[in-house]
Formats: C-alpha cells, sequence, structure tokens
C-alpha cells in the first residue's frame, strides 16, 4: 500500500473514506474529530447521544457524508483514556482500516491516533497508526483464482495533519510504521505459503530474492557444506524428504565488530512428526513450522531498510520432517556440529535438533548475542494459551530486559518460563549425552533448554511462538492465519542494540 502525509485540514481532503477517532464517554468531540462535526453539522454528536457510538476500543461507526468531499467518515472508538497506550493506537487503525475494507474503500485518509487527547509520542503514534493501518489490510490472496477482495482492498493510506511542527515526527513514524508492518506482512506471506510451495530449496530461493532486493549478503549452506561442518543433527531431521535440508545464512553488516546479534529461526517447511507420525487433526497447519524462520526473514528485511549500525546475522536451518525408508527413527543417536551426542527419542521433536547446530554455528561465527524463533512445542499452548503471549527461555537477563523493553513498542508479548537446573536435569539420556524429549511435563521449557545447550553460554533467548504465530480468529490487526510475530521485536532488539552500540 502507498502510505503519504498530507498537510491539509481532513475536512478538505478528497479520500473515498476519512477515519477520525473518539474516547469512550467523550460527548463532545475535540480535534480534528470535533472539526468532522462541525462540518456535519453536529451529526457526530447526535450519534453519540443518540447511544449508536460510545467510543469504546474497537467500536466503528460508518458516517455517509454528502456535506465533505469524501463520501464517507469512519469514526473508530478509543477506548477509556486511562487505558490508552500505544498498542491502543495500532488497534484503533486496525479496526478502522476493517470498517475500510468493508465499505470497499480504496483511497483513505487518517488523523494519527493518540497525539491530540491522547498525549502520546507523535512519532510512536504515526509508526502505530500506519503499522495497525497496513497489518489489517493484509489478505493471503496467492492461491485464489477469484480474488475480487484483493481488486477491492485499500491501495492508499494518508495521514492528515493540519499542524506543520508534527510533520517531520510523522514522516519519521510513518516510514518506520510502513517498513516494519511490510516486513511482517512478508513473513505473513511465506508462513501461508504452502508447504509444496515453500520446501528448503525454496525457502533458500526467497532468501536470496530478499538479499538481491536490498543490501544483505546471503549464504546458502547446501547439504555438502553441512556435511562438512558436521551438522548432524540437521542432517538428520532432514534425511527422510526427498529434498534436501539447508542453512540461510543471511548478513547486514554494522561498524562494530565486536558485536554480533544473531537471530535464528526454525525452518521446518512441514512437519509430519517423521517416523512418529503425527494424528491427522490440524496436520494441515504443520505448513507453518517455518514461521521462526519467516520471522527472521522478516526481521532482517527490516533491518536492512533501517540500517541500525550493527552487525545481525540471520540463520534459518532448513528441512522437511517427513517420513521414508531414509528417515530419522526414534532410538537412533546423532552427533550434532559441537560433538554433543543426541538420542531421539521423537521424530516428532525435530525442532530443536536443527536448532542446536543453527544456535552452535551461530556462536562459531562469533555471536555475542543470540535470539532463537521456533514453532517449538504444543505445550508452549497448554502453558500460557493460544494467541496471546509467546514463551520465553533464557540464560541472560539483561538480553531478556532489553528484549521485553523492544516488545513494550512492538505490542509483542512475551512471558519468560523458569529454566532452573532441575529442568536440564530432565533431558539426560541413558545412552547419550542428551536426549530430545525431556522426562516428564515442563516441555517448552526442557525444549527450550535444549537448545540452550549449544550456545556455550553466550548471552540467548529463546522463543516458541507454536501458540502465537497463527491466528484462528480475527482480532483489530490480525486476520485468520499466518501473525507476522516476532517480527517487529527483532527489529525493534537491533535497532537498540545499535542505539547502544553508539552511545
Ligand atoms: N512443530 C511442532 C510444535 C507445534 C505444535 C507447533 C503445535 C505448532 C502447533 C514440534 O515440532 C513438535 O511436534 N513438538 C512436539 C514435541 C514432543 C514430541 C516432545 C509436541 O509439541 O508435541
Ligand atoms: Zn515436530
Ligand atoms: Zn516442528
Amino acid at each position: 500500500m502507498r502510505v503519504d502525509l498530507a498537510n491539509q485540514d481532513i475536512t478538505a481532503i478528497q479520500a473515498d473514506a476519512i477515519i477520525v477517532n473518539l474516547f469512550e464517554g467523550v460527548r463532545e468531540p475535540q480535534g480534528a474529530t470535533g472539526a468532522v462535526n462541525r462540518a456535519l453539522d453536529g451529526l457526530i454528536g447526535t450519534i453519540i447521544e443518540k447511544g449508536d457510538f460510545d467510543g469504546r476500543s474497537h467500536q466503528t461507526q460508518v458516517i455517509y457524508t454528502p456535506q465533505l468531499p469524501t463520501p464517507r467518515v469512519i469514526l473508530v472508538g478509543l477506548g477509556k483514556k486511562e487505558e490508552f497506550d500505544i498498542e491502543r493506537v495500532r488497534q484503533a487503525a486496525g479496526s478502522a482500516m476493517g470498517a475500510c475494507c468493508k465499505t470497499r474503500s480504496r483511497r483513505i485518509a487518517t488523523i494519527v491516533h493518540g497525539v491530540g487527547i491522547g498525549g502520546l509520542d507523535a512519532e510512536a503514534c504515526a509508526q502505530a497508526t500506519v503499522e495497525g493501518s497496513l497489518l489489517a489490510a493484509y489478505r493471503y490472496q496467492t492461491h485464489r483464482t477469484r480474488s475480487e477482495e484483493d481488486m477491492s482492498l485499500p491501495d492508499t493510506l494518508i495521514l492528515v495533519e493540519r499542524e506543520e511542527d508534527k510533520l517531520p515526527a510523522f514522516t519519521k513514524g510513518l516510514e518506520r510504521g510502513q517498513i516494519l508492518a511490510e516486513a511482517t506482512n512478508y513473513a505473513r506471506d511465506l508462513v501461508n505459503a504452502p508447504g509444496n510451495f515453500s520446501n528448503p530449496l525454496q525457502l533458500a530461493e526467497s532468501a536470496r530474492k530478499l538479499a538481491s532486493q536490498g543490501n544483505l549478503t546471503c549464504d546458502i549452506l547446501n547439504k555438502d557444506k553441512l556435511e562438512e561442518l558436521g551438522m548432524g543433527a540437521l542432517l538428520a531431521v532432514g534425511q527422510g524428504s526427498a529434498v534436501p535440508p539447508c542453512m540461510i545464512v543471511l548478513t547486514h553488516r554494522g561498524s562494530d565488530p565486536d558485536q554480533l546479534l544473531s537471530l535464528v529461526g526454525k525452518g521446518i517447511t512441514y512437519d509430519s512428526g517423521g517416523i512418529n507420525l503425527k494424528s491427522g487433526k490440524n496436520m494441515e497447519l504443520m505448513r507453518n513450522d517455518m514461521a521462526g524462520g519467516a520471522a527472521v526473514l522478516g526481521a532482517m528485511q527490516a533491518i536492512d531498510r533501517l540500517k541500525p549500525d550493527v552487525t545481525v546475522m540471520g540463520l534459518i536451518p532448513c528441512a522437511e520432517n517427513l517420513p521414508s525408508g531414509h528417515a530419522l527413527k526414534p532410538g537412533d543417536v546423532v552427533t550434532a556440529m559441537t560433538g554433543k551426542t543426541i538420542e531421539i527419542i521423537s521424530t516428532d521433536a525435530e525442532g530443536r535438533l536443527l536448532l542446536a547446530d543453527a544456535v552452535a554455528y551461530a556462536v562459531l561465527q562469533g555471536a555475542t548475542h543470540v535470539v532463537d524463533v521456533a514453532t517449538l512445542t504444543g505445550a508452549i499452548g497448554i502453558a500460557l494459551g493460544e494467541g496471546i503471549y509467546s514463551g520465553m527461555v533464557a540464560n541472560n537477563d539483561e538480553l531478556v530486559k532489553d528484549l521485553l523493553s523492544a516488545a513494550s513498542l512492538s505490542g509483542e508479548r512475551f512471558w519468560r518460563l523458569p529454566s532452573d537446573p532441575e529442568y536440564r536435569e530432565l533431558n539426560k539420556s541413558s545412552i547419550a549425552d542428551i536426549r530430545n524429549v525431556g522426562d516428564g511435563l515442563g516441555g517448552a521449557i526442557t525444549a527450550g533448554l535444549f537448545v540452550g545447550e549449544f550456545v556455550a553460554d553466550k548471552p540467548w533467548v529463546h522463543l516458541d511462538i507454536a501458540g502465537t504465530c497463527y491466528s484462528k480468529k480475527e482480532g483489530p490487526y490480525q486476520g485468520r492465519g499466518a501473525t507476522g510475530v516476532t517480527v517487529r521485536t527483532l527489529t525493534e532488539l537491533a535497532v537498540r542494540k545499535a542505539g547502544r552500540a553508539q552511545a
């Protein structure tokens, strides 16, 4: 979508719809909403008075406006003033965009939510308004032969502001918001893609294309190279498929040679469970098992465009987990790149295997901080529910703090799980150094800690997105399907690391 900024009075703009807002309980609209109300001879006031609209969050009201150059006004609720924050801005923009999509409006003008009476930072509000709008207008249409909806989706968003002194902050926020939303939608596209359109080689091709469009370098470690490096765990996961595994290595260069942030994403392009074949229910959703890898690709796109001065290496170990005569079996023992031997208890616990080799590779390349993102366990949904918090297992309080503070801006939520030594014990094997399934419950913790065994004590955070990478229901800026979760937080983390390096 095209995104512009107009220094104009919202009542004078030419568009298919204009968006204004209202806090819950406000009887007399102020600011831009007040200006629109006056231009409509007090119609918004009447709508409030009659009780059709009370400003609660997510509420929208379409008003048809022959008095204005624009045929319709969309009124969106901001909720209670005391609960207002930047995430509410994103949600209001998303709800309003949802209403615009239903009216089939294409050229949308909006005020920036949250700046006036909301009192929030102007740049952050512009960013969140653009993010919410662009994320809400996302549809996955690639495999529909009739894409009527696609034809009528909004194609232009204009932020409208009358006061000139706000424009510089809005320009910056607009650019950041557009980059972050587009990167999230790019990750959503990759996750939503069917398994037969995104096998490991095809995902590697997507990474190559991404690098060729910007300044990232892209290196694909093929099967021969993985063998040469001794990545026995990654190779084992891929050995049942006709398509060989590979590792995507994307690099964004900063000037400080002493800092290297590595983002590692699980790239299982389809997880059948392998010889421990999954039951049929929801098995089609296992095409999403590369959502961590997609999040890293999305974050690398955004980092490439935002250019923070920090070196970031995106690593995506890719494989298809299938049963066959060549497949890995329960009871097998494999040797990871670090030399650690792993007893295979379940071939369905494959994510931690390929992540083990990938995080070890990050350390070998000189990573000073490692963050891995993975649809690792069903157990995380049992612990934290679905679609709310992603799980987190870590060995370093400082990196956790940085990640959580990045997340507070992106609106994504993470909950740290305990990692006391007793949990580590549960991964002990009787015949090898470690086993790939913990003994007992707490599966999201033992899975995370398994990966942590391969980071050589470097500051490390593991994010389990199995419960958050896919949405079954509609949210204000989230439709059914892939969410693109962690793209915005990972990008923000890289930006913060650069800020600190410069300080
Ligand atoms: N990809 C799955 C985890 C998953 C489950 C993602 C549900 C999205 C939704 C992972 O590879 C897996 O199968 N994990 C097993 C581990 C078990 C065998 C210890 C699980 O969670 O059941
Ligand atoms: Zn699995
Ligand atoms: Zn999996």
